[in-house]
């Protein structure tokens, strides 16, 4: 399906308890499956022009977009070619499950669960969400290749909009569903020109009415792992007698995200006296110098990566600028001070400025810390693979106050992400893939 053709609709109501829901049922063990579905090359190829931007490079898949539309029938067109049964949930989570042969199988809360996003940043790589997608499938595929026994459903998932780049709260798919946003709250979220979530997922033929918590579905899993481009380069530094591919995380740092509205007042760049001026922009680069500071004074990360300025004229004093704060640290009383310090020293700047500040906490996701029998299991598995934390927020973060979750990384050459360069070699995403079926045939088959 393009973005032009009909939506979908979701799956309503409870799914879960007896009977058992017919997608965790058929088909058996992927019996009647296509022989050969598309391999992890074909994927890559098929997603790699949706959503590009052609003057930077880089992916705009944003939130109930055309791009997003279309990443979406891409998921869906996996599932169906490997006789998977989909489905798609009140959040626009959407779901392709394995089956096992009869409901006396099924211990519903067993189900193997795996997959991450497709939406992306402003300008984002390809590899930060579609890889842990496409080796969901890559690794469902060898495990169908080597005859693997499934003994509890596998799912494959893409969660909806975990970036966040659109209406400005990360991870929304997974919030939902697990009860950490509530539908009240999401019907507030609003894109940068004015267009509601709710607007924005009925445009895309989405029931914004449908959308909330979804414990029915979240408790038919007893587990969760995500395969994600590592955002750093803990694994690239190691020296080569300990190289590895694949390291699994560890923890997630607590971060947030705060509005800051700067206030001014308007008026002529060319002739009103600097002594006279309330000029916004000064207090925000004041600020945008005290947040780096302040990080980097206590070992946290600080960063204004977006910013709107009104009026927005080359000869006119800003009215207004409004910059958005995203800050991490190891713990969380380190992110409270670093932030409350940031508040402060915007506040003074103001005062000097003639500026009022007003500072809106619009997300703050506390620390995560993996599940320690299921993550020390992995890396045992993989042959003592490293175990990694993070300062990047994740679905599998999301859900891990719900259910066991855990996460692989696979080795990023340069580090970088959230950008176009973002890269991983294909030597190391094919060991990602391995590392990934092993996990899910220890977790899911006899
Ligand atoms: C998601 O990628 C985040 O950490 O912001
Ligand atoms: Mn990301
Ligand atoms: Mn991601």
């Amino acid at each position: 399906m393009t973005s032009g053709e009909r939506p979908e609709r979701p799956a309503r109501g409870p799914v879960v308890g007896r009977p058992v829901p017919q997608e965790l049922l058929t088909p058996a063990n992927g019996e009647g499956s296509a022989a050969s579905p598309p391999s992890f090359h074909e994927m890559w190829r098929d997603l790699s022009s949706v959503g590009r931007y052609k003057d930077s490079g880089g992916y705009r898949r944003y939130a109930w977009s055309g791009a997003d539309t279309d990443c979406r029938a891409w998921f869906r067109a996996q599932a169906e070619a490997r006789g998977l049964a989909y489905e798609l949930d009140r959040n626009g989570n959407q779901w392709a499950w394995l089956g096992v042969t009869s409901a006396e199988d099924i211990a519903l809360g067993n189900a193997v669960v795996t997959g991450s996003h497709l939406d992306s940043v402003p300008d984002g790589g390809a590899f930060d969400g579609p890889l842990g997608v496409v080796s969901a499938f890559a690794a469902l595929d060898r495990l169908r290749e080597r005859g693997a026994h499934f003994t509890v459903p596998l799912g494959i998932v893409n969660f909806q909009d975990e970036e966040g780049a659109r209406f400005g709260l990360a991870c929304v798919g997974s919030r939902l569903s697990s009860g950490g946003l509530t539908q009240k709250q999401a019907h507030a979220l609003r894109d940068g020109d004015g267009v509601t979530l709710p607007q924005a997922m009925e445009r895309a033929g989405h029931d914004p009415d449908a959308i909330g918590p979804d414990p029915e579905r979240l408790s038919r899993i007893g587990a969760f792992v995500e395969l994600h481009i590592e955002q750093g380069r803990a694994l690239a530094a190691r020296a080569d007698a300990d190289a590895r591919s694949v390291g699994v995380a560890s923890a997630i740092w607590p971060h947030g995200r705060w509005r800051f509205d700067f206030e001014g007042e308007a008026n002529h760049a060319g002739t009103t006296r600097i002594e006279d001026r309330r000029d916004p922009m000064l207090t925000y680069a004041g600020t945008v110098l005290a947040a780096r500071e302040e990080a980097r004074l206590s070992g946290a990360l600080a960063t204004f990566g977006k910013v709107a300025v009104e009026p927005n004229g080359v000869n006119a004093i800003p009215s207004l600028v409004r910059g958005w704060l995203d800050s991490r640290a190891a713990d969380e009383d380190t992110l409270a001070t670093v932030v409350a310090a940031i508040e402060k020293a915007a506040g003074e700047r103001g005062k000097l400025d003639g500026v009022q500040v007003r500072v809106t906490r619009e997300s703050r996701t506390p620390v995560v810390e993996f599940a320690h029998d299921l993550r020390d299991r992995i890396a045992r598995q993989l042959g003592g693979a490293p175990l990694l934390p993070t300062g990047a927020g994740h679905d599998a973060g999301i859900l891990s106050a719900s259910l066991p979750t855990a996460m692989l990384y696979v080795r990023n050459p340069t580090g970088v992400s959230h950008s176009p360069a973002e890269f991983a070699q294909e030597d190391d995403c094919v060991a990602g893939i391995a590392a990934l079926a092993d996990v899910l045939e220890g977790l899911a088959c006899r």
